[in-house]
């Protein structure tokens, strides 16, 4: 704004200044000559008492005030409604729902039952350390450990069956994000990029879309780790039907199969899924999309820009 529209828009607000203390003095005097009126009539009528300047000042000093004090109050409200108004629009940042409530369920079902799992396992595996022998003591026996491991063992197992059989089939978002997660050569041009880009050889991060090839990756160690997982435990559990059935070689491959791909599985959460989800600087402390299924627009921007585009497109050929 430039000087000339500065001193024009100051004679302007001058100007409605002026318009408005006339207003007043002309309301004000419009309000005492119907006092005195009223309290003339009123003396005619036989009501004691003179009308004087004195009180008709006094009454107008009240009613003016009590005029002022409203419109304050008034004003004060208007300004308090509008300024919670902008900061709820300002609150609302845009966010785009990831997972939906069937998929978070089953998240943490997974998450509960592996996390159960490993913690029971892991004290049997190397019974020999010492803090195997104080977890076992702590949870009660060895005994109460195998049921432990045998509950998280249902629930894995139960998730797993639903995942397969019900949610990847007869749910629209469940076949959707299957094909999504299936692995396409562009990964393997993601994977290259990034290695480029953490040794100083791209300035770009590659592009992903609804899935990158680190999730894909996850799902499908998940995945493996299941089949062999649930396998072999079956076997174990059910060792004496096992031996009869399959013979003794077998039951030993079992055991050797689910020991040391507990192991796996536990490092592979416990270093792996636990920095792309909770360490990773980019993430830190956590991710919270596992428990409200949402990312920002931000984030969307960040780790799925390709998935935010072609939501965007969609909106936009809907509109
Ligand atoms: C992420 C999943 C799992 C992990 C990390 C895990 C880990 C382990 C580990 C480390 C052991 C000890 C092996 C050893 O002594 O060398 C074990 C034992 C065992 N696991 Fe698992 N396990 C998992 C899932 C399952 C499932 C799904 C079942 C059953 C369907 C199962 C049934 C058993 C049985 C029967 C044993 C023998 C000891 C016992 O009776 O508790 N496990 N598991």
């Amino acid at each position: 704004m430039d000087d000339i529209e500065k001193t024009k828009k100051k004679e302007e607000e001058a100007k409605e200044q002026k318009a408005f203390s006339n207003n007043d003095s002309r309301l004000k005097e419009e309000i005492r000559q119907s006092l005195i009126k009223d309290l003339e009539k009123k003396v005619d009528d036989g009501v004691d008492g003179e009308v004087t300047e004195e009180m008709v000042d006094e009454l107008m000093a009240q009613f003016w005030k009590a005029k002022e004090e409203t419109l304050e109050k008034f004003l004060k409200k208007k300004r308090r409604e509008e300024k919670r108004a902008l900061e709820g629009v300002e609150k609302q940042e845009e966010t785009f729902t990831r997972f939906g409530l069937n998929f978070r369920i089953q998240h943490m079902t997974l998450f509960t039952s592996v996390l159960l799992l490993i913690f029971t396992g892991m004290p049997e595996k190397f019974h020999e350390a010492g803090i195997s022998g104080f977890i076992i003591n702590a949870l009660g026996g060895i005994k109460v450990i195998t049921i432990l491991h045998r509950i998280g063992a249902v629930g894995l197992s139960a998730m797993f069956a639903y995942h397969c059989t019900i949610y990847t089939i007869f749910f629209r978002q469940g076949r959707r994000d299957f094909v999504e997660l299936l692995p396409m050569p562009k990964d393997l041009f993601d994977v290259i990029q990034m290695i480029k880009y953490f040794f100083g050889l791209s300035k770009e991060r590659p592009k992903f879309g609804r899935f990158s090839y680190i999730e894909k990756f996850d799902y499908w160690a998940v995945y493996w780790g299941c089949m062999v997982m649930i396998g072999s435990g079956v076997i174990m559990w059910f060792e004496v039907e096992s031996i009869n059935l399959f013979g003794k070689v077998v039951v030993d491959i079992a055991k050797e199969a689910h020991s040391d791909e507990g192991l796996l599985c536990a490092l592979a959460i416990l270093i792996w899924h636990f920095y792309n989800v909770h360490l990773n600087p980019r993430v830190f402390p956590m991710s919270w999309v596992w428990w409200n299924g949402k990312l920002t627009k931000d984030e969307m921007l960040e780790e799925h820009p390709l998935e935010y585009e072609r939501i965007m497109e969609k909106k936009e050929t809907k509109s």
